[in-house]
């Protein structure tokens, strides 16, 4: 495993001064551990727009691997990916301090009704939110709640949209209010690792390549980089393979193809990996309550590299 940059270190963002002293900081970045709020009732989607088959039933426990090269079943997931993507935008523009994140699940769930998409997470097993809000220390899966949004949080908004057959996430963190540097190092590096990970995605080479790469990333920014939870195959199907991991893994051997399509999504931690999963069944949170930032892409695997397709589309 690569090394970890230390807090006796020349920080990695070319100050020079000690990382401890400039974005390696942990216990300034220490805040009132979230609590979980209330959450309000399920919200409605008209009967005109499709529903995903395990709404009222079970996730599928187990999934095909896809390839995708049929003309329209790329427009149509192309699409589902766009839509995500604005949803995103659309969502994000409503942080603020005091907003509560069931106000950014009430704008999210809007804006997938007005683009014709069922939000894919409503419904999901016993998930019955539209979009996650994962707060501070929160890693991935908070529930939207009644708790609101105060200056110097950090928030992840993950979004899936489901049209035409077809899903695509995507997710991104962001600051509320005025955020510290050593937060704001978090979340630009995990947004920096998103793309190292991405830029590993060419066909001929083993999902682990994606794993590598980012791993060696976060740990030079002293991070740490999220093992328990990854990327997955997605198109017809919402969680399918291959499973992305973020860290070095020597099991993910599964060759990547054009037409292969799978999210890239990892987590860094400021501090410790050891996490828990809240009552809910759900939520999942760094125990030692630093925080945790993320950011997602549905990226196809193509003849000579990738594809972004969660980005907005123009016009
Ligand atoms: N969008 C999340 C992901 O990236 C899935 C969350 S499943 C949920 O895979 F049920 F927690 F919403
Ligand atoms: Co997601
Ligand atoms: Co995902």
């Amino acid at each position: 495993m690569s090394r970890r940059l230390r807090s006796g270190d020349p920080c990695w963002c070319g100050s020079e001064a000690k990382h401890k002293r400039c974005h390696g900081d942990h216990r300034a970045l220490r805040r009132e551990p979230v609590r979980p709020g209330e959450v309000g009732p399920v919200r409605t989607v008209p009967d005109g727009i499709a529903r995903p088959d395990y709404v009222g039933g079970e996730p599928p426990h187990s999934a095909p691997l896809q390839i995708f090269t049929d003309p329209e079943e790329l427009r149509a997931l192309r699409r589902a990916c766009a839509v995500a993507a604005r949803v995103l935008v659309e969502t994000a523009a409503h942080i603020a301090p005091g907003v509560t994140t069931d106000e950014l699940d009430a704008a999210a769930h809007a804006a997938y009704l007005r683009l014709g998409a069922y939000p894919s997470t409503l419904g999901y097993g016993t998930y019955r939110k539209s979009i996650c809000t994962s707060v501070n220390e929160v890693i991935c899966h908070g529930i939207p709640d009644s708790r609101p949004l105060r200056d110097g949080d950090i928030v992840n908004i993950d979004v899936t949209a489901y049209i035409d057959g077809f899903h695509g996430d995507t997710s991104a963190t962001f600051p509320v209010g005025a955020v510290g540097e050593p937060t704001a190092g978090l979340i630009h590096s995990a947004l920096d690792a998103m793309h190292v990970g991405i830029e590993a995605v060419r066909p001929g080479r083993p999902v682990r390549d994606i794993g590598v790469a980012i791993e060696a990333f976060g740990r030079s920014r002293g991070y740490g980089v999220v093992a328990d939870y990854g990327g997955h195959g997605i198109g017809r199907v919402f969680h399918a393979p291959p499973h992305i991991s973020h860290v070095e893994d020597h099991r993910a051997t599964t060759l990547m193809v054009p037409g292969m399509v799978f999210t890239v999504e990892p987590m860094l931690n400021a501090g410790g990996p050891d996490h828990d999963e809240w009552d809910d069944d759900w939520t999942i949170a760094c125990v030692d309550g630093l925080p945790s930032a993320q950011f997602e892409h549905t990226v196809l695997v193509t003849e000579t590299g990738h594809e972004i397709l969660t980005v907005v589309a123009a016009g």
